[in-house]
């Protein structure tokens, strides 16, 4: 028939010739683009893979809700290769249904956020969920876990064995909020085969004391290529503080430190110190409740005034530092020349302290943002030159200086030193803890300053000058 019809009519033969070829021509570009095994390749897979539900209530699923909202994964075809399923409660019949979901696409998933699924339930209810989410991803090779927010506790990681057991590219692994006992983090140990491949490695609240840190140091010894570290509220006292910091001096790529609220005391300051040193990559640095002392502060100011030249956010207040470490401040503040943070609330550096520190600021430093000096026994002329230095920089947000003894004529100065500033009144933080009767006269308010008061409120921009140069250490 087709010779027949092109023989009839050459014209129409050749419009069936080129029909042809155009259909040959879009089956091929068909099986390029869209051949179904190319789509399981990661880099195939569409740009907006991660399925999220996780803005929930912590809601009990049944297991018809659960179908309802998984709808999505539960379709073979899908493409997701990140989930987030926190904030819903997971019962057994619901855990069933993603665990259908999970075990069908484990071998392309690569991000997992578990968090805060069985809120709410008892205890064996809790450990039975946990044990089928972990079946179902079992053999998965995920790049990134997140268990928080499950209070596991030892029983809760175990009931993740088979998933722990079986991940040997994890590259975030997050257990914030978790009960992490000594005997949890031995399990963790004992269970994930490999951290070596880990970036993120994040632990936060609680009781994991100095026994926990000494079990993980194993696990963070072994993780080399740590970035982003946090061993936050979890009772670490001074043993399990340098067994934890000496673990991280395997590595050098420190780009995150969090290890506010424990117990490091001085001695663990120092050993921190010396881990410190060994990071040059550090960008931000959380140390506020340590009990670092001057003794402690020091010496990891110092670590940081060698290393710290990329440090963007420091944070250390709660630590008992005076202006004896005020040094060791101004060194370190000026070789942080991106510094954008800087928390030191909460100490006793009072005026000669704070002066030291806004002074270090002044100059360069463009792109500080925050600077909180609240709760440090403050007069009126270390509030004055922090605010002298916050008025200088243009990106500045925040200046906190609650919690001083700044007087009545401090605070008008120090207010109009702001408003004429860059970034006006605006980033002056809430002052109602301030007690302007409290100034301690002792420390800050001899009477030459008694004396310089009055011709200081005419003129408010000379005081700051000629004070910092009175107290220039
Ligand atoms: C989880 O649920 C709680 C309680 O309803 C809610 O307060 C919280 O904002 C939710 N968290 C997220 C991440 O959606
Ligand atoms: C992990 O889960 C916790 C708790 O919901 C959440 O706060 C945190 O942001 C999550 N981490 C990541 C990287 O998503
Ligand atoms: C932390 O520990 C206290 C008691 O030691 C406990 O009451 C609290 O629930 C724990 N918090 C978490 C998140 O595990």
């Amino acid at each position: 028939m087709l010779l027949n019809r092109f023989h009839v009519s050459p014209a129409g033969g050749m419009w069936f010739v080129v029909g042809i070829l155009l259909w040959l021509f879009v089956a091929v570009v068909y099986r390029i683009y869209f051949r179904p095994e190319t789509m399981t390749r990661m880099e195939d897979v569409p740009v907006e893979s991660l399925f999220d539900v996780s803005g929930g209530t912590r809601a009990f699923l049944t297991k018809e809700k659960a179908e309802e909202l998984l709808k999505q994964l539960l379709d073979a075809d899908n493409a997701y290769t990140r989930i987030r399923l926190g904030n819903w409660s997971f019962g057994i019949d619901a855990a069933d249904v993603a665990a259908r979901a999970l075990s069908s696409m484990k071998s392309r998933l690569v991000d997992v956020d578990l968090a805060d699924i069985v809120a709410g339930r008892p205890e064996a209810e809790a450990l039975k969920v946990m044990s089928i989410f972990s079946s179902a991803l079992e053999g998965s090779q995920l790049r990134s876990l997140n268990l928080s927010d499950n209070a596991l506790g030892e029983k809760g990681v175990r009931a993740f064995s088979s998933l722990l057991k079986s991940q040997k590219s994890l590259e975030k692994l997050y257990f914030m909020n978790n009960g992490i006992s000594e005997e949890a983090a031995q399990a963790i140990c004992e269970l994930v085969p490999f951290s070596g491949n880990l970036r993120v490695l994040h632990f936060h609240n609680n009781m994991s004391g100095d026994g926990g840190a000494q079990a993980l140091a194993d696990f963070v010894r072994t993780a080399t290529k740590v970035e982003d570290f946090q061993f936050s509220s979890t009772r670490v006292g001074v043993d399990g503080a340098i067994a934890l910091v000496e673990a991280l001096r395997t590595g050098k790529s420190l780009k995150r430190l969090d290890l506010r609220d424990n117990m490091y005391g001085p001695e663990g300051g120092l050993a921190l110190a010396e881990t410190l040193k060994l990071h040059p990559e550090l960008q931000e640095v959380y140390l506020s409740d340590l009990g670092l002392e001057d003794e402690g502060a020091t010496a990891v100011l110092k670590a940081l005034a060698e290393v710290g030249s990329h440090v963007e956010v420091l944070e250390l207040g709660g630590n008992e530092i005076t202006e004896k470490a005020a040094p060791a401040l101004v060194s370190c503040i000026r070789a942080m020349k991106s510094l954008r943070r800087l928390v030191l609330s909460e100490n006793e550096l009072k005026d000669k302290g704070a002066v030291a520190v806004s002074q270090a600021l002044l100059e360069g430093h463009e792109s500080l943002e925050v600077l909180d000096l609240s709760e440090n026994m403050l007069g009126r002329i270390g509030a004055v030159a922090a605010a002298q230095t916050a008025a200088k920089k243009k990106s500045f947000k925040s200046l906190n200086l609650n919690s001083n003894y700044i007087s009545e004529g401090g605070l008008e100065v120090l207010k109009e030193v702001l408003s004429k500033g860059a970034t006006g009144l605006k980033v002056l933080g809430s002052l109602d803890e301030n007690d302007e009767d409290g100034e301690d006269e002792e420390e800050t308010g001899d009477e030459e300053e008694e004396e310089d008061d009055d011709e200081e409120r005419e003129c408010p921009c000379c005081i700051g000058k000629t004070r910092f140069e009175d107290l220039a250490l």
